[in-house]
């Protein structure tokens, strides 16, 4: 299995770190959804700066923020400190979670597990399912095999699914598993799959465009 390794948080510029600032769409659905739903646990798996971790807290959830990057939950802590919110925080590596089994009601978990292999994925999808409760949902997304990125002939294939990531950055030599929609049934398939969808993200830089495919999934463990 290949080694994990986080995102680089420190070279990433002030302006940049604004943007993951500012929750993700869905998770304002989210939010909706797991409150209606009564549920308290949440866990913030690969929280980055914390921007999912301070909107639930701030919402009464019982927040456990998440990542292998000491630089995420520095920054994580220091943003719950300013908001006088507190939550539990962990440094550690996903293919492992340090928690109970059934302890979550909740998990967050946007462009964090795909920084894996194949088995490396498995393993993880086991360790989701170990800490859920029953009746517990995740959200989470994939990089789709339709991506700009998948398509990277000269970036180093580690397994059919999976490209180290050469482009200058946070995530550079990290690896990416893509998925597709057979592949992300089968994955998922000791769950009972609520959604799974496919969105497009459009990069506009010097007149360049790229695109980014991502498949967001959401799970639910049920008994049966
Ligand atoms: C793209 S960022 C997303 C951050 C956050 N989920 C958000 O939406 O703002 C991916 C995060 O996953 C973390 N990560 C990558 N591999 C990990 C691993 N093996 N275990 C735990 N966290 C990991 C990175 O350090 C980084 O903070």
């Amino acid at each position: 299995m290949v080694e994990s390794k986080g995102w680089n948080w420190e070279i990433v510029n002030n302006e940049e770190k604004e943007i993951w600032k500012n929750p993700s769409i869905e998770s304002f659905y989210l939010l909706n959804r797991w409150k209606s739903q009564d549920k308290k646990d949440f866990l913030d798996l690969g929280c980055g700066l914390g921007r999912h971790s301070i909107l639930f807290g701030k919402n009464g959830f019982n927040v456990s923020s998440f990542d292998i990057s000491k630089e995420a939950i520095n920054k994580t802590k220091e943003w719950a400190e300013e908001e006088n919110l507190e939550f539990d925080y962990k440094i550690g590596d996903m293919l492992k979670l340090p928690y109970d089994n059934e302890q979550f009601d909740c998990i967050y978990c946007r462009n964090v597990i795909s920084h894996t292999d194949t088995e490396g994925i498995r393993k993880i999808i086991k360790e989701l399912d170990r800490v859920m409760k029953y009746g517990g949902e995740c959200y989470l997304t994939l990089g789709s095999k339709d991506s700009w990125g998948f398509k990277q002939e000269s970036w180093p294939l580690i397994d059919e699914n999976t490209r180290l990531r050469m482009e200058e950055g946070p995530e550079y030599e990290l690896p990416h598993f893509y998925t597709d929609y057979d592949l992300t049934k089968e994955l998922f398939s000791c769950f009972k799959i609520i959604d799974i969808y496919q969105v497009i993200d459009y990069y506009e830089k010097q007149d360049i465009t790229t695109k980014s495919y991502h498949y967001h999934i959401l799970i639910q463990k049920t008994k049966d």
